[in-house]
C-alpha cells in the first residue's frame, strides 16, 4: 500500500517523480505528492484523487518550479485519516525543515504525537507518518545531522515502514531506511533512485540495492552508503535486475487487467517447462528444500493466505488431500493470527502471497515458524518480505502483475499447487497409478486456456447483457467451489456489483430466499464428478423460483440449453483439473461487465493492490 520515489540528480526531478509514480500505482490512489529541493527550498505539492490531478497541478505551477535537484514522491491508500490533501504525503516537521514520505504504519503514533505535542510540535494532519517527520526534527536539533538523526529517531517506532527523507540543511542527499515494507534503490551513472517497488525504476537502471531492515542509506548524486543503527558499515550490494518492461506496459489491450488475463496460456506453460519433464518421472520441484523424509511424515499441512489467494488456497486443499492424502485446512490469514492454532514442528504451512508483502500473511508466517513449523511461500515476488520466513520458496513466475485485481497469479498459483501436491503424492507413493495421466492432462492446459480466450467475444456480449443486473449469487461444488467464490470477488471488485458465492449445496439453506427474476445464479458444471448432477439439481431449484440461469460448463449435454439462460463454454477437462479453465470465463465476465459499466478497471476504488496493513 502506498507507493514511494526518492531521486537525486541531474535529471528532470519531477518527471521522474511523476513518472515513477505513476508505475506504482497500482499501490494505491487516493491522493499523491511531491517535495523538491529547489532553490534551497522545499516546495510540496499535493493533491487529492488519482495521479493526474498531482499532474495537472505540477503544470499550473511550473514557473515556481525552476531546478530542483532531488526530490520525494508518494502516491497515498489512506490508513490514517480521510483521502484529503493535508493528509497526503509528503509530510513535513513544523519547520518544514524535515520532509518525509512513508509507507507502513506506525503503530505508537499517538504517544508519539502527545508527547511532541508536549514539546511544541505542531501538527497539521491526522496521519501516522507526520510524528516521524517531527521526531526526526527534534533529533535533528541534537545531531545537527540527518542520518544520525533518523538513527535516533527509529528506534522510538513502533510498526512497518519504508522512508524517504530530505531535510533543508542538507541539499545533497536523500535519507531511507525500511522495516516490513519494501523499499530499494536504482543505482545509475551520477543519479541515483530510491522506490518501493521495482517498476518505478527499471526506465533509469537495472543495477539495484535491496535494502533489509534496520538499514539506512544516505543516498547522494553519486554514491550510496549504508549503515544499520549501531553503526556497522553495510556493502552495498548491487544486484542486475531482469528488466520486465512488458510487464509495465499494456502491449497495446485498453486494460492491464486484460493484458494480464490472456498472458496466462503462457505462464502456466512456462510453468510447466521442465517441472514435468515425462509424465512417467516425478515432478522437478527443486526449490523444495525440506527432506523428503519430513514430507513423508507431515502430520497436516495449512495453508494461509487473503483474498483470490486464499481461494487458490482453497482449491490447494482439495488436491494435496486427493493427491497425497494428507490433512490440509485452510484459513485466511486474518483469522489465523488471532487464535490459539494447533500448527507444530511436524506441521507444513503454506503461505501464498501474489505480492509477498501482505501483513496478515507475513505476520502468520512469523507465528507459524515461531511454531517450528516448514513454511513453503508461493509467491509472484521471490525478492519480497514473506519469503525471508521461507524454508523454500516457489516462485509462481506470473510477471509483475499491474492490475489490482489478480488474475494471472492466480492461474499461477492454482498450477504450483497441482505440482506441489503431485510432489508430495510421489514422495509419499501415494495414487501412482493415475498422476501419469493428470500430468499428461496438465500439459494439454496452455492450448485449453488459449481455446477459452478465442471465445472472448461471445463473453463480452453476453457481459453486456447481464451488467444490468445489480446482484449475483454464484454457486460451485468441491474442487470449483473457490473457483465460484473467485468469479464473484473479481466482480464485485471491479464492477462494484453485489456478488455471492456459495456452495451450491447450501443454496437451500437460506440464500434461495433472495432469488427472483433479479438475481441471476452463476454456476460451474464440470461432467464426470458426482457434484455434476448435484449442481445441475440445485440449478433447477433456482430456476423454479425464476433466477436467471447462467453457467461455465465443459458439458456438451444439448439438454442444459433448456435449462440455462447463458452458456459459456469451455473445453473439455477433468473435474480435478477444471479450475485451470473455469476461472478464466469468470475473469473476463468480471472485466466485460466492469469495463461496459465504465468503471476503473484497473485501479478499483478502495483498494490496494499490497496490503501491508493488518
Ligand atoms: C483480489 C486481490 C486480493 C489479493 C489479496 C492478497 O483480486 O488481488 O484479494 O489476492 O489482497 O494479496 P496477496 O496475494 O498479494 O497476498
Amino acid at each position: 500500500m502506498c507507493g514511494i520515489v526518492g531521486y537525486i540528480g541531474n535529471s528532470d526531478v519531477v518527471e521522474i517523480l511523476v513518472n515513477g509514480l505513476n508505475t506504482l500505482k497500482y499501490r494505491g490512489y487516493d491522493s499523491a505528492g511531491v517535495a523538491l529541493f529547489d532553490e534551497n527550498k522545499i516546495k510540496v505539492y499535493k493533491a487529492v484523487g488519482k495521479l493526474e490531478n498531482l499532474k495537472d497541478k505540477l503544470s499550473t505551477v511550473k514557473s515556481e518550479i525552476k531546478n530542483p535537484f532531488m526530490g520525494i514522491g508518494h502516491i497515498r491508500w489512506a490508513t490514517h485519516g480521510k483521502a484529503n490533501e493535508v493528509n497526503a504525503h509528503p509530510h513535513t516537521s513544523t519547520t518544514s525543515d524535515i520532509v518525509i514520505v512513508h509507507n507502513g504504519i506506525i503503530e505508537n503514533f499517538k504517544e508519539l504525537r502527545e508527547e511532541l505535542i508536549k514539546k511544541g510540535c505542531v501538527f497539521k494532519s491526522e496521519t501516522d507518518t507526520e510524528v516521524v517527520a517531527h521526531l526526526i526534527s527534534e533529533e535533528y536539533k541534537n545531531t545537527k545531522n540527518l542520518k544520525e538523526a533518523v538513527k535516533n529517531a527509529l528506534p522510538q517506532l513502533k510498526g512497518a515502514y519504508a522512508l524517504c527523507i530530505m531535510s533543508i540543511n542538507e541539499p545533497d542527499n536523500i535519507v531511507c531506511v525500511r522495516k516490513n515494507a519494501p523499499l530499494i534503490i536504482g543505482v545509475g551513472e551520477n543519479e541515483n533512485i530510491i522506490a518501493s517497488d521495482i517498476p518505478a525504476i527499471i526506465s533509469l537502471t537495472s543495477n539495484i540495492i535491496y535494502l533489509n531492515d534496520d538499514e539506512i542509506a544516505v543516498v547522494k548524486k553519486d554514491s550510496v552508503s549504508i549503515e544499520n543503527l549501531d553503526g556497522t558499515i553495510i556493502p552495498c550490494k548491487i544486484v542486475k535486475m531482469f528488466v520486465e518492461t512488458d510487464a509495465i506496459s499494456k502491449m497495446g489491450y485498453k486494460h492491464y487487467m486484460l493484458k494480464e488475463i490472456h498472458e496466462q496460456p503462457n505462464i502456466v506453460r512456462n510453468l510447466l517447462n521442465g517441472r514435468i519433464i515425462d509424465v512417467n518421472s516425478s515432478v522437478e520441484l527443486p526449490e523444495i528444500k525440506i527432506s523428503k523424509d519430513t514430507l513423508k511424515n507431515l502430520s497436516k499441512v495449512q495453508i494461509i493466505a487473503c483474498g483470490t489467494s486464499l481461494h487458490a488456497g482453497q482449491i490447494g486443499k482439495y488436491l494435496i488431500e486427493d493427491f497425497a492424502g494428507v490433512s490440509v485446512e485452510v484459513e485466511p490469514a486474518s483469522e489465523y493470527i488471532y487464535r490459539k492454532n494447533t500448527t507444530d514442528e511436524n506441521s507444513l504451512v503454506i503461505a501464498i502471497s501474489q505480492s509477498g508483502e501482505t501483513a496478515d500473511t507475513i505476520t502468520a508466517v512469523k507465528q507459524a515458524k515461531g511454531k517450528g513449523a516448514y513454511i513453503v511461500v508461493i509467491t509472484n515476488r521471490p525478492d519480497s518480505n514473506i519469503t525471508r520466513y521461507a524454508d523454500s520458496v516457489l516462485n509462481v513466475n506470473a510477471g509483475i502483475e499491474v492490475s489490482v485485481a489478480a488474475t494471472k497469479s492466480y492461474t499461477a498459483q492454482l498450477l504450483t499447487l497441482y505440482l506441489f501436491a503431485i510432489y508430495l503424492a510421489e514422495i509419499k507413493g501415494e495414487n501412482l497409478d493415475k498422476l501419469s495421466d493428470l500430468k499428461r492432462e496438465l500439459l494439454s492446459i496452455p492450448t485449453k486456456m488459449e481455446e477459452i480466450l478465442t471465445t472472448e467475444g461471445d463473453i463480452e456480449k453476453k457481459s453486456e447483457q447481464l451488467s444490468k443486473y445489480k446482484n449475483f449469487v454464484y454457486i460451485g461444488r468441491g474442487v470449483n467451489l473457490p473457483t465460484a467464490m473467485e468469479g464473484a470477488l473479481k466482480l464485485k471488485e471491479i464492477s462494484y456489483i453485489n456478488a455471492n458465492a456459495y456452495p451450491a449445496g447450501e443454496l437451500k439453506h437460506g440464500p434461495i430466499a433472495l432469488l427472483d427474476e433479479n438475481m441471476p445464479v452463476v454456476s460451474v458444471l464440470i461432467p464426470g464428478h458426482i457434484s455434476y448432477d448435484k449442481t445441475i439439481s440445485n440449478c433447477e431449484e433456482a430456476k423454479a423460483r425464476n433466477a436467471k440461469l447462467i453457467t461455465v460448463t465443459s458439458s456438451n449435454d444439448e439438454k442444459l440449453s433448456k435449462l440455462f439462460d447463458v452458456i459459456i463454454k469451455i473445453p473439455e477437462v477433468s473435474d480435478i483439473l477444471s479450475p485451470l479453465l473455469s476461472v478464466i470465463p469468470f475473469q473476463l465476465l468480471a472485466y466485460h461487465i466492469s469495463n461496459f459499466l465504465g468503471k476503473d478497471v484497473d485501479q478499483p476504488r478502495n483498494l490496494a493492490k499490497s496490503v501491508t496493513v493488518e
